[in-house]
C-alpha cells in the first residue's frame, strides 16, 4: 500500500548496530576465557581462512572502537557475551574476574558514551567443556548451567545492561552439528540435533523468567533467523510450500518462544521421523510465563521455495534452479529452494529484496503482536581499502538506505519497529566464510592470513549511516 503522508521514526528510535564475541572479541585463549564450539568450528577451517584466535582484536581495541561507534552516532549497540569468558568451562563455581572485567569496562564505555548496550547470551559459542564433560545442550544439565550463567550475568551487568537477547539463531545451531558441538554416529544425528534444540527452548525459557525477576526494567527476547518466503509459482501447492518453509524454518521457532509449546503440525513432523525430544511433565511449568517481551529478528533476504513430491530425479532436472535443499526438511510432500529470477544477490548467493523487509515485518508483527527489534540485517562483500583510506561500498549504502526506508513504512504501517541494529558495526569474521566476506560499516584492515595491523577505517557506508542517525532517518 502507498501512503500519502509517511510517519517519521520515534523520537526514541534505537539506532545501533551488531557483532558477536568470536567475531571480532579475538584473544580466544586470554585471560582465563575457555574454548567454545564457535572456536573450535573456526580452528578446523584454518587451511582455507582466518580463524577466531584474533578475530578483529576488539577484546584489546574497544575503546578505539566505541569511540567509533560514538562518531557514527550509535544510539545502541548489540554484542554478545562470550559465556566461556565468565564461566571458562561453562559450569565453574565462580565466575572468571578477568572476564567479568572486560564486560564490566565495555559496558561502562558504552554507557559513557550514551550507547545503550544491548547484549546477547549465546551467540553459537558454547563452551568447549561442558561439551567435552556431558555433551553440552545434548543434556539436560546445560538448561540450569545456562540458567546459572544467564542470573550470573544479569546481577553483574543488569543494572546498566537493560536490554538481553537470549540465543542467537538457535534453529541454526541447531542443523549445524559443529555449532552445537555434536559428535555422534549419522544415525542419531538428527534425533539429537532436536534434543539440542529442546533444551535450548527450556534454557531460554528459564532465561527470559530470571531476567524478569533479577532486573525489573529490563527487556529481553529471543533473535530468530527469518527469512521471508515467497512461492515460485502461483501453482497452489508452491503457495503452501513457501508457507511450509517459513514455519518449519522460523514460525514454529517463534511459535515455541511466544507460545511455549510446539505446534501441532511440527510436532507431528518430529513424531513421524522418530526425532520427537524428551519432555519432562514439570517442562509445562518452565515454558509458562516466558513470553518474551520483544522479538528479535536477523533479517537479510527472502527466498522463493517450490514444492518437491520426493522424486529425485525431479530434483536432479532443476539442479541449476536448486539453490538450497533444506537439509532434513527435503522430504517429499514438502519443498524446495529455487533461485528467484527477480532478484539480484550477494555473490555468495543472498538476495537483495528491500519490499520483502517491509512484507516480513507485517508478517511476523500480525502474528504476535510484540515489538520488533531488527538485531541484524546487512549486505556483504568484497571491499578494497583504496590508497587514500577510502572504501567506496556503495551497494551496502544502497542496501541500507533502501532497507531503512522499508522499515519507515512498516512503522507507518503500524509494526513496532523500536531498534534497528544492522549486521554490522565492524568487519567481522564471517561465521561461514573468513575475512573476505565483510559486513562491516568499517573497515579492519587484515586479511584470512595476514593479521597487518589491524587498522580500522571508515567506510561510505559509515558516513550515510552517520547522516541517518543524525536525522533521526529523515535524511534516506
Ligand atoms: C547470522 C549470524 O546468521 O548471519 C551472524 O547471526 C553471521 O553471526 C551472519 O555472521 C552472516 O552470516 P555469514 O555466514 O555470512 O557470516
Amino acid at each position: 500500500m502507498d501512503f500519502k503522508y509517511i510517519d517519521g521514526f520515534p523520537k526514541d528510535f534505537l539506532w545501533g548496530a551488531s557483532t558477536s564475541a568470536f567475531q571480532v572479541e579475538g584473544a580466544w585463549d586470554k585471560d582465563g576465557k575457555g574454548l567454545t564450539t564457535a572456536d573450535i568450528r573456526c580452528s578446523k577451517k584454518k587451511d582455507i581462512q582466518a580463524d577466531a584466535s584474533v578475530a578483529m582484536d576488539h577484546y584489546h581495541r574497544y575503546e578505539e572502537d566505541i569511540a567509533l561507534m560514538k562518531e557514527l552516532g550509535l544510539k545502541s549497540y548489540r554484542f554478545s557475551i562470550c559465556w566461556a569468558r565468565i564461566f571458562p568451562k561453562g559450569n565453574e563455581k565462580y565466575p572468571n574476574e578477568k572476564g567479568v572485567g572486560f564486560y564490566n569496562n565495555l559496558i561502562n564505555k558504552l554507557v559513557e558514551n550514551g550507547i545503550e548496550p544491548i547484549a546477547t547470551l549465546l551467540h553459537f559459542d558454547v563452551p568447549m567443556g561442558i561439551v567435552n564433560e556431558y555433551g553440552g545442550f545434548l543434556s539436560r544439565k546445560s538448561v540450569d548451567d545456562f540458567a546459572r550463567y544467564a542470573e550470573t550475568v544479569y546481577r553483574l551487568f543488569g543494572d546498566r545492561v537493560k536490554y538481553w537477547l537470549t540465543i542467537n539463531e538457535q534453529g541454526c545451531m541447531a542443523m549445524l552439528p559443529e555449532l552445537v558441538g555434536l559428535e555422534c554416529p549419522k544415525e542419531d544425528m538428527a534425533k539429537n540435533l532436536q534434543q539440542i534444540n529442546y533444551h535450548m527452548y527450556l534454557a531460554h525459557a528459564k532465561a527470559v523468567k530470571l531476567c524478569h525477576e533479577i532486573i525489573p526494567d529490563g527487556k529481553i527476547g529471543p533473535v530468530v533467523a527469518y527469512v521471508t518466503v515467497y512461492p515460485a509459482s502461483m501453482e497452489p501447492k508452491d503457495v503452501l510450500a513457501a508457507k511450509d518453509v517459513e514455519d518449519y524454518m522460523s514460525f514454529s521457532a517463534m511459535d515455541i518462544y511466544y507460545y511455549g509449546e510446539y505446534p501441532k503440525y511440527y510436532e507431528k513432523y518430529l513424531k513421524e521421523r522418530g526425532i520427537f525430544p524428551v519432555m519432562h511433565p514439570e517442562d509445562k511449568e518452565i515454558f509458562k510465563g516466558s513470553r518474551p517481551d520483544f522479538m528479535g529478528l536477523n533479517w537479510y533476504c527472502t527466498m522463493a521455495a517450490k514444492y518437491y513430491d520426493g522424486k529425485s530425479e525431479a530434483k536432479v532436472k532443476n539442479k541449476d534452479k536448486v539453490i538450497a535443499a533444506t537439509e532434513g526438511l527435503n522430504v517429499p510432500g514438502a519443498f524446495v529452494i529455487v533461485k528467484n529470477d527477480k532478484l539480484e544477490t550477494t555473490q555468495w548467493g543472498w538476495t537483495y529484496d528491500p519490499v520483502g523487509f517491509r512484507y516480513g515485518m507485517k508478517k511476523c508483527y500480525e502474528r504476535y503482536r510484540l515489538p520488533i527489534m531488527i538485531t541484524e540485517n546487512g549486505w556483504s562483500q568484497e571491499d578494497t581499502l583504496e590508497e587514500d583510506g577510502s572504501i567506496h561500498d556503495e551497494m551496502r549504502c544502497k542496501y541500507l538506505k533502501e532497507h531503512i526506508e522499508q522499515m519507515k513504512l512498516s512503522i507507518n504501517d503500524g509494526v513496532e519497529i523500536f531498534s534497528y541494529n544492522p549486521w554490522s558495526f565492524i568487519d567481522v569474521l564471517s561465521s561461514s566464510d573468513g575475512i573476505g566476506k565483510r559486513y562491516g560499516m568499517v573497515y579492519v584492515d587484515r586479511e584470512d592470513f595476514n593479521l597487518k595491523e589491524l587498522k580500522r577505517y571508515k567506510k561510505d557506508s559509515f558516513y550515510y549511516y552517520q547522516k541517518v542517525i543524525a536525522s533521526n532517518g529523515e535524511e534516506l
